[in-house]
């Protein structure tokens, strides 16, 4: 199999959905934009709704205008939209599946693709199973001569039970393999920036411990409600939204240890020992250490029940229980309709010996390190020096801070450009592979759990706040407070 030839047919079922539309073709423009996209390439996207192919190419030449990071050339927009294809099917059926298959040939002959495919399911995940079944069925996944890989959006099943049972379906074709499990926030360029951050500076990894940490705090907050999402929020909430999958992410790449090597597997291991080694959420601890809240004004967006107990905003202390970080409380915020959007991992270190300054001057701060994931990618850190000026010393916290895309008017590539890129070249190392899957749901589940059992006092919390007051309270009580910084 020639597994490095990137030549290939994009197919993307769910082809008119938000997804394509925001993310899928302003990328893919992107791509072609820096002449990353091989030569050889065609996307076949696939919907249920009837249009002709000139109208979908201008409804997405109308969304790449909006969404792309690069403006439209006429050219290289042309190139690519004379690539893409609109089909009209319902997933359930044979008879599209048939006609895909000797379209894809069609493509193959015209394009040089070598018969090599990428399967995107952007669509709800009950068509997961039937899509990969029929693709299987109508000998569209031989992986012999070629290669055929799948993307799967999430969310990755509603519980673990449910995410077997889907990995099942999919893996049973594709293998583990060629199966690409998207978190979009793996593509990230600050996610991507962490382990650097780590294991490439001799100042960070010495003191990246329980003997000079006292706690990490990991947020992602956003200004936005649910949107129009109401039907799938509902269902999710943010625990499964947000922290089953992205904040995990966070964790396990804050938290592990340093792989043997830079290798996929390598790398995975050892965020899935992150993630193993998780406290077990006991029915008490849930109680304790995990704080729910809903927005005022979340029952009455669209799709939403009126008594809904759906939670937008969750915060938890949970610890890792291995060497490195025995005793270090890891903070975990996500939540709708906060006052900034920010994601950002803030390392807080230990205080020095209560003696010279810590003795004499009672209000220090503690040294911060912050790693700006989003809007702003950078690092920040936050020591303590002296005031310029005669007479008694004062001391200040002051910042050495680095933005990263301060200088090139934010023009990071979105994570979507990255993972595309990836899949087609089979690089799967900023994909979730599926034990990371299972333990994150294990982790979960235990939540949820614990939550179906109370009802809450919903809503909570007001729209540009920080969440609940319980939310503060959860750390004041540990003597410590959230760095908003
Ligand atoms: C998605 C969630 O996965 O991530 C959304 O479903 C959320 O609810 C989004 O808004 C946040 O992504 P980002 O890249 O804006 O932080």
């Amino acid at each position: 199999m020639k597994d490095k030839d990137l030549s290939n047919v994009m197919v993307i079922f769910g082809g008119t959905g938000d997804l394509t539309h925001k993310k899928l073709m302003p990328a893919l423009y992107n791509l072609r934009y820096q002449n990353i996209l091989p030569e050889n390439f065609a996307v076949v996207a696939i919907g249920r709704r009837d249009k002709t192919e000139e109208e979908y190419r201008n409804e997405m030449l109308e969304s790449v205008k909006t969404y792309s990071r690069f403006d439209i050339d006429e050219k290289i927009w042309q190139d690519l939209s004379s690539r893409i294809f609109y089909k009209r099917f319902d997933f359930n059926y044979d008879n599209g599946y048939m006609e895909l298959s000797y379209f894809l040939d069609e493509l193959d002959r015209k394009y040089n693709t070598q018969g090599n495919r990428v399967y995107y399911l952007a669509v709800a995940p009950e068509y997961f199973g039937i899509i990969v079944e029929k693709l299987y069925r109508h000998g569209m996944v031989s992986n012999e001569t070629s290669w055929q890989r799948v993307v799967i959006e999430k969310p990755f099943g509603e519980n673990l039970e449910s995410a077997r049972k889907l990995n099942k379906m999919i893996t049973d074709v594709f293998t583990e393999r060629n199966t690409y499990r998207i978190d979009h926030y793996l593509g990230k360029e600050m996610l991507q920036n962490i382990m650097v951050i780590r294991f490439a500076n001799v100042f960070f990894e010495p003191v990246w411990n329980r003997r000079y940490i006292d706690n990490v705090q990991i947020s992602s907050n956003e200004t936005v409600g649910i949107e129009n999402r109401g039907g799938y929020y509902e269902k999710a909430g943010a625990l499964r939204d947000m922290v089953q999958n992205h904040m995990m992410q966070l964790l396990t790449l804050t938290a592990m240890e340093p792989p043997v090597n830079l290798d996929t597997e390598s790398i995975r291991d050892e965020k899935v020992k992150v993630l193993k080694s998780l406290e077990i959420m006991t029915p008490e601890l849930v109680e304790k250490n995990v704080v729910r809240g809903q927005y005022v004004g979340y029952r009455q967006e669209e799709k939403v029940s009126p008594t809904s107990n759906t939670e937008t905003f969750v915060a938890l202390k949970v610890h890792i229980e291995n060497f490195r970080w025995a005793g270090v409380p890891f903070y975990i915020r996500t939540g709708k309709r906060m006052p900034e959007k920010s994601t950002q991992i803030v390392i807080q270190f230990k205080p020095l010996p209560g003696i010279l300054y810590f003795k004499e001057y009672k209000n220090l701060l503690p040294n911060l390190l912050v790693i700006k994931i989003q809007p702003e990618e950078g690092v920040k850190l936050q020591f303590n020096a002296k005031v310029p000026g005669a007479g008694d010393i004062t001391i200040e916290p002051v910042n050495m801070d680095f933005c990263q895309n301060c200088q090139i008017s934010n023009n990071s590539p979105e994570a979507y450009e990255r993972l595309l890129f990836d899949v087609m070249r089979g690089d799967s190392t900023l994909f979730t592979r599926w034990d990371e899957v299972e333990y994150s749901w294990r982790f979960v589940d235990a939540i949820a759990k614990a939550w179906a059992e109370k009802t809450p006092d919903f809503p909570n919390y007001y729209p540009g706040t920080w969440g609940p007051s319980e939310a503060e309270e959860l750390l004041r009580r540990d003597g410590r407070m959230w760095w908003n910084v």
